[in-house]
Protein backbone atom coordinates (compact mmCIF):
# COMPACT_ATOMS: atom_id res chain seq x y z
CA UNK A 1 0.00 0.00 0.00
CA UNK A 2 1.12 3.20 -0.69
CA UNK A 3 0.40 5.02 2.94
CA UNK A 4 2.27 8.21 3.64
CA UNK A 5 -0.13 8.49 6.75
CA UNK A 6 0.24 5.37 9.31
CA UNK A 7 -0.98 6.24 12.96
CA UNK A 8 0.62 3.13 14.54
CA UNK A 9 4.14 4.80 14.04
CA UNK A 10 3.20 6.81 17.14
CA UNK A 11 2.58 3.02 18.98
CA UNK A 12 5.65 1.36 17.52
CA UNK A 13 7.37 1.04 20.82
CA UNK A 14 7.17 1.85 24.81
CA UNK A 15 9.39 4.81 24.29
CA UNK A 16 7.14 6.40 21.62
CA UNK A 17 3.84 5.67 23.08
CA UNK A 18 5.22 7.09 26.34
CA UNK A 19 5.74 10.35 24.39
CA UNK A 20 2.64 10.46 22.93
CA UNK A 21 0.28 9.38 26.00
CA UNK A 22 -2.31 12.34 26.30
CA UNK A 23 -3.65 10.99 29.60
CA UNK A 24 -1.52 11.17 32.72
CA UNK A 25 -2.65 9.19 35.99
CA UNK A 26 -1.03 9.42 39.15
CA UNK A 27 -1.74 8.86 43.06
CA UNK A 28 -1.74 12.64 43.09
CA UNK A 29 -5.41 12.47 40.97
CA UNK A 30 -6.79 9.97 43.77
CA UNK A 31 -8.97 10.84 46.30
CA UNK A 32 -9.85 7.79 49.09
CA UNK A 33 -12.90 6.88 50.53
CA UNK A 34 -13.00 5.74 53.91
CA UNK A 35 -15.66 4.44 56.27
CA UNK A 36 -15.18 4.62 59.84
CA UNK A 37 -17.19 3.40 62.87
CA UNK A 38 -17.51 3.53 66.98
CA UNK A 39 -14.97 0.98 68.96
CA UNK A 40 -12.16 -0.57 68.67
CA UNK A 41 -13.08 -3.28 65.53
CA UNK A 42 -12.27 -2.88 62.23
CA UNK A 43 -14.88 -4.62 60.65
CA UNK A 44 -14.49 -5.99 56.46
CA UNK A 45 -17.86 -4.88 54.46
CA UNK A 46 -19.11 -7.81 52.95
CA UNK A 47 -20.73 -5.88 50.18
CA UNK A 48 -17.47 -4.38 49.31
CA UNK A 49 -14.95 -7.00 49.28
CA UNK A 50 -11.87 -5.04 49.94
CA UNK A 51 -12.69 -2.21 51.90
CA UNK A 52 -13.22 -2.16 55.71
CA UNK A 53 -15.12 -0.18 58.00
CA UNK A 54 -12.16 1.32 60.50
CA UNK A 55 -11.54 2.04 64.22
CA UNK A 56 -10.34 5.70 64.75
CA UNK A 57 -6.97 3.85 65.03
CA UNK A 58 -7.27 1.59 61.87
CA UNK A 59 -8.68 4.75 60.34
CA UNK A 60 -5.52 7.02 60.56
CA UNK A 61 -3.24 4.13 59.99
CA UNK A 62 -4.83 3.07 56.67
CA UNK A 63 -5.21 6.64 55.72
CA UNK A 64 -1.56 7.20 56.55
CA UNK A 65 -0.56 4.30 54.14
CA UNK A 66 -2.21 5.86 51.26
CA UNK A 67 -0.77 9.26 51.93
CA UNK A 68 2.78 7.27 52.15
CA UNK A 69 1.72 5.92 48.36
CA UNK A 70 1.20 9.64 46.86
CA UNK A 71 -2.72 9.95 47.65
CA UNK A 72 -3.38 13.68 48.83
CA UNK A 73 -6.77 13.54 50.43
CA UNK A 74 -9.50 10.97 51.84
CA UNK A 75 -13.12 11.16 52.73
CA UNK A 76 -14.37 10.32 55.52
CA UNK A 77 -17.72 8.34 55.25
CA UNK A 78 -19.17 7.26 59.40
CA UNK A 79 -21.34 4.23 60.48
CA UNK A 80 -23.60 5.74 63.20
CA UNK A 81 -25.39 3.65 65.60
CA UNK A 82 -28.71 3.12 65.54
CA UNK A 83 -29.43 4.71 68.72
CA UNK A 84 -28.35 8.48 67.34
CA UNK A 85 -30.12 8.52 64.20
CA UNK A 86 -33.35 10.36 64.78
CA UNK A 87 -35.52 12.50 62.36
CA UNK A 88 -33.53 15.44 63.13
CA UNK A 89 -30.34 14.35 62.72
CA UNK A 90 -29.05 16.31 65.04
CA UNK A 91 -26.17 13.68 66.00
CA UNK A 92 -24.60 15.23 62.49
CA UNK A 93 -22.87 18.62 63.86
CA UNK A 94 -21.74 17.31 67.23
CA UNK A 95 -18.99 18.45 68.25
CA UNK A 96 -17.63 15.14 69.78
CA UNK A 97 -19.18 13.20 66.77
CA UNK A 98 -17.64 10.15 65.52
CA UNK A 99 -16.52 12.56 61.98
CA UNK A 100 -15.15 15.31 63.95
CA UNK A 101 -13.29 12.87 66.34
CA UNK A 102 -11.80 11.14 63.19
CA UNK A 103 -10.79 14.50 61.24
CA UNK A 104 -8.86 15.73 64.73
CA UNK A 105 -6.82 12.26 65.15
CA UNK A 106 -6.27 12.50 61.07
CA UNK A 107 -5.21 15.69 61.06
CA UNK A 108 -2.58 15.51 64.06
CA UNK A 109 -1.27 12.28 62.58
CA UNK A 110 -0.80 13.34 59.23
CA UNK A 111 -0.76 17.02 58.68
CA UNK A 112 0.21 17.30 55.28
CA UNK A 113 -3.11 14.79 54.42
CA UNK A 114 -6.63 16.88 52.91
CA UNK A 115 -9.41 15.77 54.94
CA UNK A 116 -12.57 15.79 53.26
CA UNK A 117 -16.27 15.17 54.87
CA UNK A 118 -19.39 14.04 53.63
CA UNK A 119 -22.43 16.81 54.03
CA UNK A 120 -25.32 14.72 53.80
CA UNK A 121 -28.01 13.67 56.42
CA UNK A 122 -28.38 9.76 55.60
CA UNK A 123 -25.94 8.08 57.87
CA UNK A 124 -27.84 10.61 61.00
CA UNK A 125 -31.33 10.20 59.74
CA UNK A 126 -33.94 7.78 61.02
CA UNK A 127 -35.11 8.02 57.61
CA UNK A 128 -32.04 6.93 55.81
CA UNK A 129 -32.42 10.06 53.45
CA UNK A 130 -30.20 12.78 52.57
CA UNK A 131 -32.59 15.45 53.78
CA UNK A 132 -34.86 15.89 56.66
CA UNK A 133 -38.64 13.89 56.19
CA UNK A 134 -41.71 15.43 56.57
CA UNK A 135 -44.72 13.25 57.96
CA UNK A 136 -46.22 12.87 54.45
CA UNK A 137 -42.92 11.82 53.27
CA UNK A 138 -41.39 15.31 51.32
CA UNK A 139 -38.19 15.63 51.66
CA UNK A 140 -37.66 19.44 53.33
CA UNK A 141 -35.37 21.42 51.12
CA UNK A 142 -34.65 24.65 53.11
CA UNK A 143 -34.57 22.80 56.46
CA UNK A 144 -32.63 20.50 55.37
CA UNK A 145 -29.73 23.01 54.70
CA UNK A 146 -30.05 24.39 57.76
CA UNK A 147 -28.86 21.46 58.99
CA UNK A 148 -26.23 20.61 56.66
CA UNK A 149 -24.82 24.20 57.43
CA UNK A 150 -24.48 22.85 61.35
CA UNK A 151 -22.65 20.00 59.98
CA UNK A 152 -20.31 21.85 57.39
CA UNK A 153 -19.43 24.05 60.58
CA UNK A 154 -19.06 21.58 63.14
CA UNK A 155 -16.70 19.51 60.42
CA UNK A 156 -14.96 22.89 59.84
CA UNK A 157 -14.42 23.40 64.08
CA UNK A 158 -12.70 20.14 64.03
CA UNK A 159 -10.49 20.97 61.23
CA UNK A 160 -11.86 19.78 58.09
CA UNK A 161 -10.14 21.03 54.48
CA UNK A 162 -12.74 20.41 52.37
CA UNK A 163 -16.55 20.11 52.96
CA UNK A 164 -18.21 18.03 50.16
CA UNK A 165 -22.40 17.98 50.04
CA UNK A 166 -23.67 15.14 48.84
CA UNK A 167 -27.19 15.89 49.53
CA UNK A 168 -28.41 17.14 46.19
CA UNK A 169 -30.66 19.86 48.05
CA UNK A 170 -31.52 23.36 46.16
CA UNK A 171 -29.08 25.97 47.12
CA UNK A 172 -27.00 24.53 49.58
CA UNK A 173 -23.64 25.79 48.12
CA UNK A 174 -24.44 29.23 48.36
CA UNK A 175 -25.69 28.64 51.75
CA UNK A 176 -22.94 26.46 52.99
CA UNK A 177 -20.57 29.20 51.56
CA UNK A 178 -21.78 31.96 53.86
CA UNK A 179 -22.49 29.93 56.66
CA UNK A 180 -18.61 28.82 56.59
CA UNK A 181 -17.25 32.70 55.57
CA UNK A 182 -19.68 34.06 58.71
CA UNK A 183 -17.68 31.97 61.15
CA UNK A 184 -14.31 32.66 59.63
CA UNK A 185 -13.78 29.55 57.76
CA UNK A 186 -12.71 31.32 54.03
CA UNK A 187 -9.99 28.92 53.20
CA UNK A 188 -12.40 25.77 53.69
CA UNK A 189 -13.53 24.63 50.38
CA UNK A 190 -16.42 23.55 48.91
CA UNK A 191 -16.35 20.24 46.69
CA UNK A 192 -20.04 19.84 45.44
CA UNK A 193 -22.01 17.15 44.18
CA UNK A 194 -23.13 19.08 41.37
CA UNK A 195 -24.40 16.00 39.28
CA UNK A 196 -25.52 13.35 41.45
CA UNK A 197 -27.62 11.05 39.92
CA UNK A 198 -30.23 8.56 41.45
CA UNK A 199 -28.30 5.35 40.63
CA UNK A 200 -28.75 1.94 41.52
CA UNK A 201 -24.05 1.63 41.65
CA UNK A 202 -24.89 3.03 45.29
CA UNK A 203 -26.17 0.11 46.91
CA UNK A 204 -23.44 -1.91 48.09
CA UNK A 205 -22.19 1.24 49.67
CA UNK A 206 -25.62 1.66 51.92
CA UNK A 207 -25.29 -1.86 52.62
CA UNK A 208 -21.60 -0.93 54.02
CA UNK A 209 -23.37 1.97 56.42
CA UNK A 210 -26.61 0.62 56.36
CA UNK A 211 -27.85 4.30 54.99
CA UNK A 212 -30.73 3.07 52.73
CA UNK A 213 -34.00 4.72 52.75
CA UNK A 214 -36.37 3.11 54.63
CA UNK A 215 -39.22 4.19 52.48
CA UNK A 216 -38.98 5.76 49.07
CA UNK A 217 -36.30 6.64 47.21
CA UNK A 218 -33.80 9.47 46.43
CA UNK A 219 -36.08 10.21 43.19
CA UNK A 220 -36.75 13.86 44.03
CA UNK A 221 -33.65 15.22 44.79
CA UNK A 222 -31.18 13.08 42.66
CA UNK A 223 -31.06 13.05 39.17
CA UNK A 224 -32.83 11.32 36.71
CA UNK A 225 -30.10 9.08 34.75
CA UNK A 226 -31.55 10.05 31.30
CA UNK A 227 -30.99 13.56 31.77
CA UNK A 228 -27.70 15.40 30.48
CA UNK A 229 -29.02 19.22 30.10
CA UNK A 230 -29.68 19.62 33.81
CA UNK A 231 -26.39 18.28 34.71
CA UNK A 232 -25.06 21.64 33.16
CA UNK A 233 -27.75 23.27 34.89
CA UNK A 234 -26.64 22.10 37.99
CA UNK A 235 -23.14 23.06 37.12
CA UNK A 236 -23.61 26.56 36.62
CA UNK A 237 -25.86 27.28 39.76
CA UNK A 238 -22.84 25.17 42.03
CA UNK A 239 -20.48 27.17 40.30
CA UNK A 240 -22.45 30.94 41.04
CA UNK A 241 -23.14 30.03 44.57
CA UNK A 242 -19.08 29.21 45.08
CA UNK A 243 -18.38 25.60 45.08
CA UNK A 244 -14.82 25.14 44.20
CA UNK A 245 -14.88 22.21 42.83
CA UNK A 246 -17.92 20.25 40.76
CA UNK A 247 -18.11 16.44 41.23
CA UNK A 248 -19.82 14.14 39.22
CA UNK A 249 -21.40 10.41 40.35
CA UNK A 250 -21.55 7.84 39.60
CA UNK A 251 -18.00 8.25 37.08
CA UNK A 252 -17.90 4.72 34.47
CA UNK A 253 -21.71 5.36 33.03
CA UNK A 254 -21.55 8.83 33.17
CA UNK A 255 -18.39 9.79 31.05
CA UNK A 256 -20.12 12.12 28.81
CA UNK A 257 -21.68 14.53 31.87
CA UNK A 258 -18.00 14.32 32.77
CA UNK A 259 -16.83 15.77 29.49
CA UNK A 260 -19.75 18.35 29.09
CA UNK A 261 -18.91 19.51 32.31
CA UNK A 262 -15.22 19.88 31.87
CA UNK A 263 -16.18 21.67 28.83
CA UNK A 264 -18.91 24.24 30.48
CA UNK A 265 -16.74 25.26 33.01
CA UNK A 266 -13.40 26.67 34.43
CA UNK A 267 -13.79 25.06 37.66
CA UNK A 268 -11.65 21.33 38.48
CA UNK A 269 -13.96 18.61 37.65
CA UNK A 270 -14.06 15.56 40.15
CA UNK A 271 -15.54 11.95 39.32
CA UNK A 272 -16.34 9.53 42.30
CA UNK A 273 -16.03 5.92 41.01
CA UNK A 274 -18.46 4.24 43.07
CA UNK A 275 -19.15 1.49 44.84
CA UNK A 276 -21.15 -0.47 42.74
CA UNK A 277 -18.30 0.15 39.95
CA UNK A 278 -15.82 -1.06 42.35
CA UNK A 279 -17.77 -3.80 43.06
CA UNK A 280 -18.48 -5.03 39.74
CA UNK A 281 -14.38 -5.15 39.05
CA UNK A 282 -13.84 -6.64 42.14
CA UNK A 283 -16.82 -9.79 41.33
CA UNK A 284 -15.12 -9.75 37.66
CA UNK A 285 -11.71 -10.26 39.06
CA UNK A 286 -13.05 -12.86 42.40
CA UNK A 287 -14.76 -15.10 39.87
CA UNK A 288 -11.68 -14.99 37.76
CA UNK A 289 -12.71 -13.48 34.71
CA UNK A 290 -10.97 -10.32 34.14
CA UNK A 291 -7.85 -9.09 35.62
CA UNK A 292 -8.44 -6.93 38.03
CA UNK A 293 -5.37 -4.63 37.96
CA UNK A 294 -5.66 -3.45 34.35
CA UNK A 295 -9.21 -3.03 34.31
CA UNK A 296 -8.89 -0.89 37.54
CA UNK A 297 -6.18 1.45 35.57
CA UNK A 298 -8.60 1.37 32.46
CA UNK A 299 -11.19 2.04 34.34
CA UNK A 300 -9.67 4.94 36.07
CA UNK A 301 -7.57 6.60 32.96
CA UNK A 302 -11.16 6.60 30.92
CA UNK A 303 -12.57 9.07 33.66
CA UNK A 304 -9.42 11.01 33.60
CA UNK A 305 -9.71 11.44 29.63
CA UNK A 306 -12.94 12.26 29.64
CA UNK A 307 -12.20 15.20 31.82
CA UNK A 308 -11.86 14.22 35.42
CA UNK A 309 -9.35 16.49 37.74
CA UNK A 310 -9.57 13.92 40.68
CA UNK A 311 -11.09 10.80 41.29
CA UNK A 312 -12.89 9.32 44.24
CA UNK A 313 -11.89 5.60 44.25
CA UNK A 314 -11.92 2.53 46.47
CA UNK A 315 -8.93 2.33 44.54
CA UNK A 316 -6.80 4.78 45.45
CA UNK A 317 -4.81 2.83 47.56
CA UNK A 318 -4.57 -0.39 45.78
CA UNK A 319 -3.69 1.80 42.65
CA UNK A 320 -0.97 3.97 44.20
CA UNK A 321 0.76 0.98 45.69
CA UNK A 322 0.53 -0.88 41.76
CA UNK A 323 1.72 2.43 40.11
CA UNK A 324 5.02 2.03 38.53
C1 LIG B 1 -25.06 9.73 50.56
C2 LIG B 1 -23.95 9.17 49.76
C3 LIG B 1 -24.06 8.03 48.96
C4 LIG B 1 -22.81 7.79 48.41
C5 LIG B 1 -21.95 8.80 48.86
N1 LIG B 1 -22.67 9.66 49.69
C6 LIG B 1 -25.20 7.10 48.78
C7 LIG B 1 -26.50 7.62 48.37
O1 LIG B 1 -26.64 8.74 47.86
O2 LIG B 1 -27.46 6.89 48.58
C8 LIG B 1 -22.53 6.64 47.51
C9 LIG B 1 -21.12 6.27 47.29
C10 LIG B 1 -20.90 4.95 46.64
O3 LIG B 1 -21.84 4.23 46.20
O4 LIG B 1 -19.73 4.56 46.55
N2 LIG B 1 -25.02 11.04 50.93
Amino acid sequence: MNLPIRPRRNRQSPAIRDLVRETELTPGHLIYPLFLQEGSENTPIASMPGCTRWSLEGLVKEAGEAHALGVPAVVLFPRIPDELKTRGAEACHADDGLVPRAIRALKSAHPTLTVITDVALDPYNSDGHDGLVADDGRILNDETVEVLCQQALCHARAGADIVSPSDMMDGRVAALRAALDGAGFQSVSIMSYTAKYASAYYGPFRGALDSAPKAGDKKTYQMDPANAREALREAALDEAEGADILMVKPAGPYLDIIAKLRAATMLPIAAYQVSGEYLMIKAGAAGGWIDETKIMNESLTGIRRAGADMILTYFAKQWAAAWR
